[in-house]
């Protein structure tokens, strides 16, 4: 489609970045980049949570380009993730970020045994989180800060249930995906609010006693509305919908998207919390990134032509805003997306974040009708 050169364009500068990275970046587990420079988590927290993202990047790369060495750094990527296994307090609901993107795309792509077995090790812990009274999913572990995190979901955890669906697809086995479903029925009812916006996290009771309370998390504040959880909880109950066509997933999707869509500036660029202060300007491009992945799967979702053009146009304006605005095509520099933030009240803001650089990319490939999905 001739209106879809300019990212056929950016994609090439992509490839072109990344063919250079690798090189400079194989057996890394990178989060951020240091002056241009990525730096490397299995050296202080081989169980971060983002730690399975450039093995994403690098299977959508080797899947559109079929170059070895992406595969090679992929692979790289699960193998180191296999300390987390011996880390009780290292494994956390994020299991589906971490091994979504390595070895379940392994075991898709290849039929690699190893990765099969990580991946189930990781759904079973995942699914051990379940809190079966109050119907939810633990997100943390014990943050040694003396809060109580037992009976706190949070909305991010919509993106780690596809490993659950997977793990029953895989096993023929109900009991992951029941876990999945229950968890994403109480987020639907208690972490959704009114006007669409997603609370960041919950805090249910720990024997049935249900909502308690919300947390601010990582946006401005309590009660408001935090744009990367709106993206986790868009493309979440996206997600979900595909796995179970239940509708009630696509219409929750439906409702955060509406929010969502009439909240973006102008500008195309997304703050850190749509209800933050007009002053400090701080922007997340990592929201952009992962609201234009799910409008655009939501998009095809739809069955109604006016939502399905209102999803596309918002997905494709963020993309554009983007490539235009946000994106550094050079060889030289490790980092792609520039201007993210991982929380509000941190001192540090608009810096590199790979799981930005990984949304980036998977949303542009789908633009393009390419891509594989990972979830
Ligand atoms: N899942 C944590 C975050 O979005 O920062």
């Amino acid at each position: 489609m001739s209106e879809l050169i300019w990212a056929e364009e950016a994609l090439r500068k992509v490839i072109e970045k990344e063919r250079a990275v690798v090189k400079r970046n194989y057996d890394k587990l990178p989060y951020t980049a240091v002056n241009h420079v990525f730096d490397d988590k299995s050296k202080d927290n081989v169980c971060w949570w983002t730690n399975g993202f450039y093995g994403g990047m690098l299977w959508q790369l080797y899947r559109e380009t079929g170059d070895d060495e992406f595969m090679k750094a992929a692979e790289r990527v699960e193998e180191k993730l296999d300390a987390n296994f011996l880390d009780y307090n290292g494994m956390d609901h994020d299991s589906g970020f971490k091994w979504l993107l390595t070895a379940v795309a392994n075991y898709r792509f290849t039929g690699n045994d190893k990765s099969k077995n990580r991946a189930l090790l990781a759904a079973a812990n995942l699914a051990g989180r379940y809190n079966s009274k109050g119907k939810f999913i633990r997100a943390w572990n014990d943050w040694g800060d003396g809060r109580d995190t037992r009976g706190w979901a949070i909305i991010d955890c919509m993106m780690n249930l596809p490993l659950l669906y997977w793990a029953t697809e895989t096993m023929d086995d109900p009991r992951f995906s029941q876990i999945a479903e229950n968890h994403a029925n109480t987020a639907m009812d208690s972490f959704i609010r009114k006007d669409g916006s997603s609370r960041h996290i919950v805090e249910f009771g720990l024997n049935g006693e249900g909502f308690i309370r919300e947390h601010g998390g990582q946006g401005y504040a309590e009660g408001t509305a935090w744009t990367r959880g709106q993206t986790w909880a868009i493309y979440g109950f996206v997600m979900s919908y595909i796995h179970t066509k239940n509708e009630a997933y696509l219409k929750t999707a439906m409702r955060v998207a509406d929010f969502f869509v009439e909240h973006i500036p102008e500008s195309g660029l997304i703050p850190v919390d749509f209800m933050q202060p007009e002053e400090p300007a701080y922007e997340d491009s990592t929201a952009a990134a992962i609201a234009a992945c799910g409008l655009l799967h939501l998009a095809e979702e739809v069955q109604g032509a006016a939502d399905r053009l209102k999803y596309q146009t918002a997905g494709i304006k963020l993309l554009k805003t983007l490539t235009n605005e946000r994106c550094d095509f050079d060889p030289q520099h490790d980092d792609l997306l520039i201007n993210c933030t991982a929380a509000y009240h941190d001192k540090e803001h608009h810096f590199p974040i790979i799981y930005g650089d990984y949304f980036y990319i998977e949303a542009m490939l789908y633009l393009l009708g390419r891509g594989e999905y990972l979830w």
